[in-house]
């Protein structure tokens, strides 16, 4: 019954994007994400897929043509530079944006999310979210260097303003080790 992590994130996706929005994939990876924004956008929505490896961007791509996706845009950028991507139509049609932080499973794990880009990239995204859009962060915190990101994000999302943001955290406190957990941000008001 309850929703595991992924089918959480993209849940929530769902829930709060609509079609025609513009949204964010942060950490584009594998593209699985990319694929499943694309989806719920609909043709005349459109994603931006974000990844600083050269590897990830060429995977997404790949995973794009096998779904004949052509509403998504990918580029090797860091996502703290995401918004100066999208023209302001696309800034105003801002939906939503997903986070999955920490490495590319079967690639280098020396390359991984830190907090200064991520809390920027949400900073940047959240000043233009649509009311009612939403910001999800899949926090993947066992590598080296994930405790430093976890602290400091949930730093960060707790002394966000509660009259602007509704700040969730979700995940499965009776694991082992360290198992992931989501943070969504939903925007109130603007
Ligand atoms: C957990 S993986 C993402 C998995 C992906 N969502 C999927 O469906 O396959 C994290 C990704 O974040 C990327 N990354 C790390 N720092 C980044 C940054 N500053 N901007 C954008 N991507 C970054 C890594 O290269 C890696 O591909």
């Amino acid at each position: 019954m309850l929703k595991g992590i992924i089918q959480f994130s993209h849940y929530l996706m769902e829930e709060a994007v609509n079609k025609g929005d513009t949204v964010i994939d942060a950490t584009c990876g594998n593209g699985h994400d990319t694929v499943f924004l694309s989806e719920i956008v609909g043709e005349n929505g459109h994603v931006f897929g974000f990844d600083i490896q050269e590897q990830a961007i060429e995977h997404t791509k790949e995973n794009l043509a096998v779904h004949k996706i052509t509403n998504a845009t990918i580029i090797k950028d860091s996502h703290s530079n995401a918004i100066h991507h999208l023209t302001v139509d696309q800034l105003t049609s801002l939906g939503g944006a997903i986070f999955n932080l920490g490495y590319l499973p079967g690639s280098d794990k020396g390359i991984v999310t830190k907090s200064e880009s991520t809390i920027l990239a949400i900073e940047g995204i959240l000043s233009h979210l649509k009311e009612n859009g939403i910001v999800v962060l899949v926090v993947y915190h066992g590598h080296e260097g994930g405790d430093i990101e976890k602290r400091n994000i949930l730093e960060y999302v707790h002394q966000l303003n509660q009259k602007q943001y509704n700040v969730l955290y979700y995940g499965f406190i009776n694991q082992k080790n360290t198992p992931p957990f989501i943070i969504a941000i939903e925007r109130k008001t603007r």
